[in-house]
């Protein structure tokens, strides 16, 4: 993408009101964008380039920007509880996603997690048990990054088995990873990571008894906390309300069946 360009008919935009409320756009020549702060005609932004501060019909101000990744995971329409941008820049890292690796995710929810690794590069193959929820992932991610894409989604429950044999990488969200540990042990390749985000400390820990029994090692849980400050003249303090609570993230990685275990 060029680093200049003004926006175009059928771009997705963000537009910011003056109390920070964040609205996904999509630009259609002749149409109209209702808020209850006023009405803004996308004629006015087509063309524009994207920082500019436009007028809607109530003399309100609006900033008009390309939305982040991150804004797009928060404002897209979901089916399933999609992943936090905070967690998923940490999964890039925890499971070294990067280009033209071979991942397997389950399930695919609304695609937050696997428009982040299809944009880091990385080849996805998504199990998910839900077709409605495969369309809406599928979609997301379709809208995010075009249909140009190294995606693809089967209608499957990954408990059942993984077909596919060699993956660098198997990334779950789903309630009972325990029971896919035996079936990545199969499908990784040596030295490939598995990755488990699961919202409770109950289900973390049967995971992790789980890997115990296989050639997984290096096994790690962290949780991320992502507290965001108030600035403003001589107010600086921590903001007074945060999301305590997300999820837990586990690693780990597979050995080859002759390495000793790494585990204590
Ligand atoms: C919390 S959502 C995943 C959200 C996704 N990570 C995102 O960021 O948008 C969990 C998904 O796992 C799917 N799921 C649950 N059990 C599964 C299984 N055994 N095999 C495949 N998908 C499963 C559910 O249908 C649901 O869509």
């Amino acid at each position: 993408m060029p680093p200049f360009r003004p926006i175009g008919p059928g771009e997705r935009i963000m537009l910011v009101d003056s109390k920070m409320r964040r609205y996904l756009v999509t630009m259609v020549p002749g149409s109209q964008f209702h808020t209850h702060a006023g009405i803004v005609d996308h004629d006015a932004i087509i063309g524009q380039d994207e920082g500019r501060t436009i007028e809607g019909s109530t003399g309100r101000s609006f900033t008009v920007l390309r939305p982040t990744l991150a804004d797009i995971v928060v404002k897209m329409p979901r089916g399933a509880q999609v992943i936090y941008p905070k967690d998923l820049g940490a999964i890039l890292m925890a499971a070294d996603i990067g280009p033209g690796m071979r991942v397997l995710e389950a399930g695919v929810g609304s695609g937050a997690l696997s428009m982040t690794l299809v944009r880091a590069g990385a080849s996805v193959l998504g199990y998910e048990l839900r077709e409605d929820f495969a369309e809406r992932a599928r979609l997301n991610v379709v809208a995010m990054l075009g249909e140009d894409i190294d995606y693809n989604i089967e209608i499957r429950d990954v408990t059942e088995g993984i077909d596919e044999t060699g993956l660098d990488r198997i990334l779950l969200d789903m309630p009972e990873p325990w029971n896919v540990v035996h079936h990545a042990a199969k499908a990784l390749r040596p030295g490939g990571i598995f990755l488990a985000y699961l919202p409770t400390i109950n289900q973390t820990a049967q995971f992790r008894a789980a890997l115990e029994s296989r050639h997984f090692a290096l096994a790690e849980t962290v949780e991320i906390l992502r507290r965001s400050w108030h600035i403003e003249a001589r107010s600086v303090r921590p903001d007074h309300r945060m999301v305590a609570h997300t999820g837990f993230l586990t690693t780990a990685r597979l050995l080859s069946n002759e390495s000793e275990t790494l585990n204590p």
